[in-house]
């Protein structure tokens, strides 16, 4: 049982201090001390609107500011002390401004709460974040594109079920990750863009009766408006829902790479050769690189998930207002946002320094008959069998190859004939994986002229 005496800040009516147990539940400062930069930023913007608004003095708001300036500094140095018994980063600056001016930091909570101070410090974080991701994805779909640049007409296989379908390009495969990443990007640009209103000003709950100009805090913070209604302002977290939801799809995507990454380096794959700076080398078997980032990356998905799993479920059926409850945002999102722009910047030096085999990936791509497709649309367009017959006929062709262990284009006409009669010397045009992938130029396809386009187009778009 601590006997310490009550908090300072709202002890008012308390004898007694919290017992030690309590402390260590309620306080948030070892993790909500990462949000003092946006702490002070948003008691900077709202002392000056007091002073604005006729509802401090001009004199108690500088000295307010030039406190609130000293406690950053003393932050960024490292020479602050930051105290559970404060329980979270509001009151620790407060307390620590006290100390430094004196009685007009009691000012600064005028036309305020915690309930809309920690609602914008948090929004004006996870902005950060938002912004943050947008600049990491722009990074790792220019590494793609480079990728996309060089291999634009490499050939490998392209796989349905992980076995191998159809011939395509490695271009196209890079390509297929750009699109994605946009999506991602855009994901987060919409979520940036409707969290931006700010909640200072709601108060506690219900708004206040000073005359604050919410506009000029909102205007002064970045923000595109102030937020209009005060229940909602302090009660929802659907900006940080809407974070998550969008790293844990952007994780999705890059574990789906590192995925390939780990398959592709394998010694039976051999596409690809993770650089020295992305791998590992094992303990007792010289022989081994190991694609320890890809996996990692690949696992650490289950975090970013996991984070968005647990504020869905903190915020499932809370009652409007505020609740305690909503403090439990905070260590899920900074681990997500920290997870996910580690695994951005690995995922890129990934793909920068990747070395393809082209060889490795030809073959494969020439393996498993995989230009069967191309067969039976050449039946289709050059004799005029309904595609279910040429499907048929080439299925022939493909187990009397597969019977006499070979590929497509190893069958002589004569054998091919005997299947079909009207197969002509113009069919081997596109049996091999090369004419396969130019002749599939629908948009959206994977020749490398389409690709070669869509590179271009990314580029421009990218700046
Ligand atoms: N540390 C709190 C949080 O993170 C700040 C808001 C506290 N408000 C309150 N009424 N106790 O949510």
């Amino acid at each position: 049982m601590s006997k310490t005496s009550a908090n300072s800040m709202w002890g008012g009516r308390f004898s007694a201090g919290p017992d030690a147990i309590m402390e260590a539940i309620n306080a948030s400062i070892e993790f909500d001390k990462r949000l003092a930069p946006q702490d002070i930023a948003g008691s900077r913007a709202h002392a000056a609107m007091l002073a604005v608004c006729g509802i401090i003095s001009e004199a108690d708001a500088k000295a307010i500011d030039a406190g609130l300036v000293q406690v950053q500094d003393e932050i960024t140095r490292g020479d602050f002390a930051f105290s559970t018994a404060l329980e979270d980063i509001h009151m620790n600056v407060e307390a620590r401004l006290r100390e430094i001016i004196g009685a007009p930091a009691g000012r600064l909570h005028t036309a305020r709460s915690r309930n809309d101070q920690v609602a914008l410090d948090f929004r004006l974080w996870v902005r950060e974040q938002c912004d943050a991701a947008i600049a990491g994805l722009e990074a790792l779909m220019r590494a793609f594109l480079g990728q996309a640049e060089a291999g634009a007409d490499w050939v490998m296989p392209g796989f349905t079920h992980l076995q191998t379908a159809q011939p395509v390009t490695w271009g196209h495969h890079m390509l297929a990750y750009v699109e994605m990443f946009a999506r991602d990007k855009s994901r987060f640009e919409d979520a940036r863009r409707r969290m931006n209103e700010c909640p200072l000003g709601a108060a506690a709950l219900a708004g206040t009766s000073f005359p604050i100009d919410r506009h000029a805090t909102a205007a002064v913070l970045g923000f595109d408006r102030p937020t209009a209604n005060s229940l909602d302002s302090v009660s929802d977290r659907d900006f940080a829902l809407e974070f998550l939801s969008s790293s844990a799809i952007c994780a999705t995507h890059l574990s789906r790479f590192a995925e390939e990454l780990v398959i592709w380096s394998s010694a039976q794959f051999r596409f690809v050769r993770m650089s020295d700076r992305f791998s590992t080398g094992s303990s007792i078997m010289p022989q081994k690189r190991n694609p320890d980032a890809a996996e990692l990356l690949r696992a650490k998905l289950g975090r970013i998930l996991g984070a968005t799993v647990a504020l869905f479920t903190v915020i499932k059926g809370l009652p409007l207002t505020y609740s305690k409850d909503m403090q439990e945002d905070k260590e899920q999102v900074f681990d997500a946002a920290d997870t996910l722009m580690l695994g951005l910047a690995a995922m890129e030096g990934m793909v920068r320094d990747l070395t393809t085999n082209r060889e490795a990936l030809e073959a494969a791509a020439s393996a498993g008959f995989s230009t069967a497709t191309d067969l039976a649309d050449w039946l289709v367009r050059e004799l005029d069998l309904p595609f279910r017959e040429a499907h048929h006929v080439t299925g022939a062709l493909v187990k009397l190859a597969e019977d006499k262990g070979c590929d497509l284009p190893d069958l002589s006409l004569a054998e091919m004939q005997k299947t079909h009669g009207q197969i002509t010397e113009a069919v081997y045009s596109v049996l091999g994986v090369q004419n396969s992938v130019a002749s599939r130029t629908s948009y959206g396809g994977t020749a490398p002229e389409n690709v070669r386009a869509r590179v271009a187009h990314w580029k421009e778009v990218l700046g």
